[in-house]
């Protein structure tokens, strides 16, 4: 099922070669790349802000999917759109005003993404459909790659493909994707997989092959 997105998150990449390394996934299969922006205040790690995000845009030939996970969102919108973000997903939990935060995402020229937490219930975007390109479930705790996957969150997605119906949302997971868990998701309706520890193990710039086989293993 190749409708199906795989969208390596370079959390997992050599962050020395960011440039490299999203060229050798690129070309081992991946659909998307994942960008994961962290505060150190919305969730507990740092990571980059805009102008690394601009400066990998040029690396990337398919689709920049930035995943915000800082607070406040609105003041760093247009540098995001501004370093050539295509998606740009922000976190229901990050402020007060998120209808708002959408309304400007999509004034920016970006796709809207809506991201939610795992203790955040999937009712709380019953009146974002018609704001939102896509929604990310997040199956881990957002700050770090690599941890468990949350099997809580299957029965929130079958139920979050219910209330999209026929709108045209993608629904991507993120967090814990690993060649056991995918299929779950697949089958729950999600159309977009991130995967990071997943994808980046066991290869490298200089031998990229296991890469594709990780992709083709999701
Ligand atoms: C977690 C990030 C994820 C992370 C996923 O906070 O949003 O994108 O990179 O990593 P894995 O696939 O290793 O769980
Ligand atoms: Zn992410």
């Amino acid at each position: 099922d190749r409708n199906l997105k795989i969208a390596p998150s370079i959390l997992s990449a050599d962050f020395a070669n960011f440039g490299a390394e999203i060229e050798a996934v690129e070309a081992q299969g991946a659909d998307w790349i994942h960008v994961d922006v962290m505060d150190g205040h919305f969730v507990p790690n740092l990571t980059f802000g805009p102008p690394l995000v601009k400066a990998i845009r040029k690396h990337i030939k398919t689709v920049m999917d930035v995943h915000l996970m800082i607070a406040p969102v609105d003041p760093y919108i247009d540098a995001f759109a501004d370093a050539g973000a295509d998606v740009l997903t922000a976190h229901l939990e990050a402020g007060p005003h998120i209808h708002r935060t959408l309304q400007a995402i999509r004034g920016a020229g970006c796709k809207a993404g809506l991201a939610l937490n795992p203790g955040t219930p999937i009712d709380a975007v019953d009146h974002l459909l018609d704001m939102v390109d896509l929604i990310c479930v997040m199956t881990v705790n957002p700050g770090f790659g690599g941890q468990k996957f949350i099997h809580s969150q299957i029965a929130k997605v079958e139920k979050l493909r219910a209330m999209i119906g026929d709108r045209p949302i993608h629904i991507e997971i993120d967090g814990g994707i690993t060649p056991e868990t995918a299929p779950l998701m697949r089958a729950a309706g999600a159309d977009v997989l991130v995967a990071g520890s997943a994808v980046f193990k066991g290869g490298s710039v200089a031998d990229p092959a296991p890469y594709g086989a990780n992709i083709r293993a999701i």
